[in-house]
């Protein structure tokens, strides 16, 4: 597989994130929310190298995008979020695509009344965003091909690559893909 981004540029990158967002925060708490699956490896590097009082939440997301259902339809599954009345949220995912999944997520997190939401992705894809959603940290902007890798799956596989690479099949793997 073509390598799009060696683990030595990501590890790089998330350093930098890191102390971007330590800055902004300012010693203030901080719960990190990421989305399942593909957000768990960027999430373990990345509150490895935070210096702030930190909780970690988890919620789970799958947009139904087939003829059953209407597309971008959300189902939010259950969610392991500790309270985060009076605490800033920081929503973590891998890549911001069409936007669809991040968008009601942000949406489902202030309604639990934290003091914000901001969100943070390793990945955009560039042109895909069919919602608006500038996100407040992001890695890289990675044209519009089909990757695996750094917490990515095709068919729930390559997650544990420690880089991002391009599928080669990347016309099918986009068909057959779910947002899990
Ligand atoms: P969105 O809702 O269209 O923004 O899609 C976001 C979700 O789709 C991500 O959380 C990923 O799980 C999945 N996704 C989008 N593009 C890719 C890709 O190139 N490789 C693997 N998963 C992807
Ligand atoms: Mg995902």
């Amino acid at each position: 597989m073509d390598v799009l981004l060696s683990a030595e540029r990501i590890q790089a990158r998330v350093g930098e994130l890191a102390r971007q967002i330590a800055e902004d925060y300012h010693g203030q708490p901080l719960t990190i929310v990421g989305v399942l699956t593909g957000s768990l490896i960027f999430l373990a590097d990345l509150v490895r190298r935070l210096d702030l009082p930190l909780r970690i939440g988890l919620l789970q997301a799958s947009s139904y995008r087939g003829a059953v259902t209407a597309p971008g339809e959300l189902r939010v599954g259950p969610d392991l979020v500790p309270d985060v009345r009076g605490r800033h949220v920081l929503l973590l995912d891998d890549i911001l695509d069409t936007g669809q999944t991040l968008a009601p997520l942000v949406r489902h997190l202030r309604d639990l009344g934290p003091l914000s939401v901001r969100v943070a992705v390793l990945l955009r894809k560039v042109g895909r965003q069919t919602v608006v959603l500038e996100p407040d940290y992001f890695g890289f902007d990675i044209p519009n091909a089909f990757v695996v890798g750094y917490g990515l799956d095709y068919n729930d596989e390559y997650r544990n690559l420690p880089y991002l690479a391009v599928l080669p099949t990347a016309g099918a793997a986009e068909a057959a893909r779910d947002t899990r």
